[in-house]
């Protein structure tokens, strides 16, 4: 339904956006603290907090700064905390047999968080990239990165991180037929509420950059992820995925990059009406800083300007590395 609108000047669109009062009343979205999940990398060791180069303002943590990070992001109210490995390179390998250690450095670091602040939900990253040895999600063969194959070691990932106490498992490896294979592996082995938000559409994008460095897999990764992750000139098949992953069982879905692909936030919400996040992505967050950093644009008013688009475009969530910058300021 087109809104009624008189000519002008019975009509002036100035009336409304007069005063700051005026423009609060007749504002139509608004970010807040219960939007954000905040994705943090962590690493070996005691007591360190390490930057990332090319994400000013994100570090890597060890585990009990983790804990730490997690017991200051309840307190301002963050919903959900999402975590990734930095793993050492002499644990990665072939057979990526680290992303199912129960005792690895994400499975720790789930352990931590929850036992320092339980009120915080915490969510995991499933796919092989931080313990391969050439950098891919999956498990490769001559070149190829094998489909099924992955799937096994996925499951066992996924149950790994279940049994650490993750609440909301996070497949971003886009091989087919995840969500199916980790909802009934979770079924069976009694993890029946843990919840699966599913990287529906993930495109296979330039954004990652700076977050393949801070996990350690640039230098490892030769070529793409073409063969899994979405071609940037898709939108039709970004729904039938999302259909796709809520039929195997997906309690929420992704849209990922962020900004870049606001079209697909908002068909995603449209179409199906379930949860549906945003991951602002490193490369997303690097952009704005190095802008800022070099005086071109206002740091603050970009990021808030960027994830209240996240909003507008119909998200109930984003995955953000502002998270704990921005919460105070809500
Ligand atoms: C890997 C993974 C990636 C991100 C989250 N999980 C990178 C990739 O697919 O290569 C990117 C997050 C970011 O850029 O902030 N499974």
């Amino acid at each position: 339904m087109r809104p009624i609108q008189a000519a002008f000047p019975a009509t002036r669109f100035r009336r409304n956006r007069r005063t700051d009062a005026l423009r609060r009343l007749t504002q139509e979205n608004t970010l807040s603290v219960n939007d954000l999940i905040w994705p943090v990398f962590v690493r070996a060791g005691e007591g360190i907090e390490e930057p990332v180069a090319s994400m000013p303002g994100v570090f890597r943590r060890s585990v009990d700064l983790i804990a730490r990070a997690a017991v200051e992001a309840e307190a301002m109210g963050i919903p959900a905390i999402c975590v990734f490995p930095y793993t050492d390179q002499s644990l990665r390998s072939e057979d990526c047999a680290e992303a199912w250690n129960p005792d690895n450095l994400s499975n720790r670091a789930i352990r931590a968080i929850k036992r320092a602040a339980p009120g915080i939900a915490v969510m995991t990253d499933v796919a092989l990239d931080p313990y391969s040895t050439h950098g891919q999600d999956g498990l490769m063969q001559g070149g190829t990165v094998l489909n099924d194959e992955t799937l096994e070691a996925l499951v066992k990932m996924t149950l790994a991180q279940a049994d650490a106490g993750a609440d909301i498992i996070g497949p971003s490896d886009m091989m087919d037929g995840r969500i199916g294979a980790m909802r009934s592996a979770l079924e069976g082995a009694g993890h029946k509420d843990v919840a699966i938000m599913s990287y529906s559409a993930k495109y296979a994008s330039a954004f990652y950059g700076p977050f393949r460095d801070a996990v350690g897999a640039s230098a490892n990764l030769k070529g793409d992820k073409k063969t899994y992750q979405m071609n940037p000139a898709n939108g039709d098949e970004a729904l039938r995925l999302v259909a796709r992953d809520l039929a195997e069982g997906a309690d929420m879905v992704m849209v990922k990059p962020g900004m870049p692909y606001l079209d697909i936030c908002r068909r995603v919400k449209e179409e199906f009406r379930v949860p549906t996040y945003a991951y602002q992505v490193s490369g997303e967050y690097a952009m704005i800083e190095a802008a800022a950093q070099n005086g071109w644009i206002d740091g603050d008013r970009a990021m808030v300007e960027s994830l209240l688009a996240f909003k507008r475009a119909g998200c109930d969530g984003i995955l953000t590395y502002y998270a704990p910058r921005i919460a105070p300021l809500l």
